[in-house]
């Protein structure tokens, strides 16, 4: 399974804090918001990641994850000349992915709890898994509706008037067809190749699957100023109360065994003197 993080957006509603910096740059808490959405592919396991962006910020995810070695990782890049949709991802990453299935996030999505739903849609090697969260502001999303026996029936692109209050979020697992799904895709309206369209396509070959996450998971946006403070609110008290980090890239690292405890080292003695490296060597100290 390979991984891609789509880090693109102009990020327009947050400015003037994007004018220089991409908001996957801007902090949540402690750490840039992209370790959130990198850390949910480490944890699945995802070693491959392709990190798709503008040719502007490309250079500045370079520069935070290099080649991906210090966290045993494979990482590469590839540049969105243009805002042409997320579903040009697998386009952009066709060569990357190869023959494999591939696992798409948001460079802007967070999640945070029990990911079990995330673990069981990655045994599935066949068709799509997508999720359903319940939300309070439907027409912001990709709503799914589902029919009395739960199974998925339709999927609609911020609509005007939701059929539920069930918002895909940006997590999305697929099979290799995505590929030339996506090629096949028309830009929708807005000039884009649609995330929905594919699932629409799935779904269509009776291959989707539309896992529901249950209300113990959080699932938080980043869109604007409020839900940046919000988010990094959220997990400065977690973080505080229990002594323990999220998304912390070099502990997921070591804890999933992508690297040994030498190369662990190695990479602590690269940082500089911070609580964040203080917590790291804790990390080989304390068994948590
Ligand atoms: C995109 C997708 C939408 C999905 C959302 C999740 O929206 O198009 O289906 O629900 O991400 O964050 P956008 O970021 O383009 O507003």
């Amino acid at each position: 399974m390979k991984g891609i993080v789509l880090a693109g957006g102009a990020g327009s509603r947050l400015y003037p804090i994007t004018r220089v910096y991409s908001k996957q740059l801007t902090l949540i808490y402690d750490k840039p918001l992209i370790y959130y959405p990198l850390s949910i592919l480490m944890l699945g396991g995802i070693k491959d990641v392709l990190i798709i962006s503008n040719k502007e910020t490309i250079p500045h995810y370079k520069q935070l994850f290099e080649d991906g070695a210090f966290l045993g990782m494979n990482i590469e890049y590839a540049i969105q000349d243009a805002p042409n949709g997320i579903a040009e991802s697998f386009i952009l990453g066709e060569n990357f992915i190869g023959n494999d299935g591939v696992t798409l996030v948001l460079g802007d999505n967070i999640f945070y709890g029990y990911l079990d739903f995330f673990y069981s849609a990655l045994k599935n090697s066949v068709g799509a898994t997508i999720f359903g969260y319940q939300v309070n502001d439907p027409q912001r999303y990709g709503i799914v509706e589902f029919n009395k026996e739960g199974n998925a029936i339709s999927i609609e692109e911020k609509p005007i008037k939701p059929k539920s209050n069930f918002a895909v979020p940006g997590l999305y697992v697929y099979d290799n067809s995505v590929i030339d799904i996506s090629k096949n895709l028309k830009p929708s309206a807005r000039g884009e190749l649609e995330i929905t369209d594919v699932n629409k396509e799935y779904l269509k070959m009776g291959k989707l699957r539309v896992e529901k996450i249950g209300r113990g998971v959080a699932w938080l946006d980043t869109g604007t100023p409020e839900a940046l403070l919000q988010a990094s609110n959220f997990f400065g008290v977690i973080e505080e109360r229990q002594g323990l980090k999220v998304a912390c890239i070099e502990e997921i690292a070591y804890k999933m065994g992508f690297i040994s405890t030498e190369k662990f080292n190695e990479l602590l003695n690269s940082l500089p003197n911070c609580a964040y490296k203080d917590y790291l060597v804790r990390i080989l100290s304390e068994d948590f």
